[in-house]
């Protein structure tokens, strides 16, 4: 079977790592990919986003199965696009439709889901330029900090959390005003969740899931939870502060609720959805919903699992997750972001990476590189994502950090606390 994966960050790395790897596949190609993409496919200059060109790509190479990896091109319908597609009548895609999508796409949607569906949530307000008021009396009724998102897709940076209360209202004034263009046509307010976050993962068919293992991400640029939002700057998974119990719960009171309301909406859904959550004292509450895996969290989650991904990514187009058994790794994984530095600010590109022949023990999952003239050069601002795995956190940690200190490039910078707040967590439930 021919595939092709869309994206080029640490998460494409990882699906093609690992669909190289299967008997199952006979052509791989990534578009548009990075440096390590190169060695597990063929990386093909195509935008995730140009369909007519994915189509005919398609035809040309007899791809089978198209995996997209980012949100955008689902959000913007490309499963729409090929399940109506003649040409493409065969072809299998894992992600769900444009309407799907949404859960992701549009934060006044995925709430007002949550809220239909009973999944517990924080409290919100959807307000636009027609009920302003209404907004900036809601902001009364809270306690700080006070949480604004625009409605849309905003490259991660839609979310404000303010201290103040008159900040607040003024930067509710501003999304309104064009903040982040269209994105912030629509604001959701939300009362402020107190916990400790993470995610979970689920892989479904519509009508069938598999809870893949659970993750927790470490936003921040800066050490200690510091600094400005970024992508991801590492991973940990399994997470051990979600025991059996919480987890449970988790599947219990959202994931159930997640896809039989996506079934009950008419929401034929095949794909992933990636549940970022608060443990508020032992109880789940949903932050957001994403379409995709996470990145860099698939470069733990999906590193632990043991199955042919073809295999596990075939049932789940083909309804056939019931019978399904994954297979998971019992050992922590942990995963170090590299990025340039700058990042999530402006940065330069364009710098060899040196001596990742050194790397030992640890898997490298490419992101912002490429290869020009047989050099491995940065090419965005998270670079790559080292990924070990150990006994318990602590040996994993060891490993990922000591290559993370190998690899060289300029300006490169880490986080060195990855991991470091769970070393003395006791499970709570
Ligand atoms: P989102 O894009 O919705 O995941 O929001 C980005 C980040 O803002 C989340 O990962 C949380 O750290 C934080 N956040 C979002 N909503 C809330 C909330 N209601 N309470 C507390 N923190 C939140
Ligand atoms: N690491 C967060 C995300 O993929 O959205």
């Amino acid at each position: 079977m021919n595939i092709l994966i869309l994206g080029s960050g640490g998460r494409e790395h990882v699906f093609a790592m690992k669909i190289s790897q299967s008997p199952i596949c006979s052509h791989l190609f990534i578009a548009p990919g990075n440096a390590g993409t190169m060695e597990c496919g063929a990386n093909v200059n195509i935008s995730p986003l140009d369909f007519d060109a994915i189509e005919a790509f398609c035809i040309k190479e007899n791809i089978k199965l198209i995996i997209p990896g980012p949100e955008d091109p689902l959000v913007a319908g490309l499963v729409d696009f090929v399940k109506g597609s003649e040409k493409l009548k065969n072809v299998a895609i894992l992600g769900p439709p444009k309407a799907g999508a949404m859960l992701e796409g549009s934060k006044d949607f995925s709430k007002s889901f949550m809220i239909s569906h009973g999944i517990p949530t924080a409290a919100y307000l959807t307000v636009t330029t027609d009920n302003l008021q209404q907004g900036l009396d809601f902001l009364e009724t809270l306690e700080a900090p006070y949480v604004l998102k625009a409605d849309g897709l905003a490259a991660g940076k839609g979310v404000l959390i303010e201290q103040d209360l008159d900040t607040a209202k003024n930067a509710l004034k501003e999304i309104l005003d064009g903040k982040f263009g269209n994105a912030g046509n629509k604001v959701v307010i939300e009362e402020f969740l107190h916990g400790i976050e993470m995610s979970c993962f689920v892989l479904t068919d519509g009508r069938d899931y598999i809870m893949l293992p659970e993750a927790k991400d470490y936003k921040r640029i800066g050490e200690g939870d510091q600094g400005l939002n970024t992508g991801g700057m590492g991973a940990v998974s399994p997470v051990p502060f979600a025991g059996k119990a919480f987890l449970d719960k988790v599947e219990n009171s959202i994931v159930k609720p997640t896809i039989q309301g996506l079934l009950k909406d008419g929401i034929p859904y095949c794909g992933f959805i990636f549940i970022g959550l608060m443990n508020s004292g032992g109880e789940p509450r949903v932050i957001e919903y994403n379409c995709r895996m996470g990145d860099p969290e698939t470069e733990v989650v999906l590193h632990r699992v043991e199955n042919d991904l073809v295999e596990l990514f075939l049932a789940a187009c083909q309804q056939e997750l019931a019978e399904f058994e994954l297979k998971v790794n019992p050992d922590t994984a942990v995963t170090v972001v590299l990025v340039s530095g700058g990042y999530p600010g402006s940065f330069e590109k364009g710098f060899e990476i040196k001596h990742l022949e050194q790397v030992t023990d640890s898997t490298i999952y490419h992101a912002g590189t490429k290869l020009e003239s047989g050099k491995t050069l940065t090419n965005g601002g998270r670079v790559m994502a080292i990924t070990s795995t150990g006994k318990n956190i602590k040996e994993a940690i060891a490993i990922s950090m000591r290559n993370a200190g190998k690899v060289d490039f300029n300006n490169k910078y880490y986080r060195k606390d990855i991991g470091l707040d769970l070393l003395t967590y006791h499970e709570q439930t």
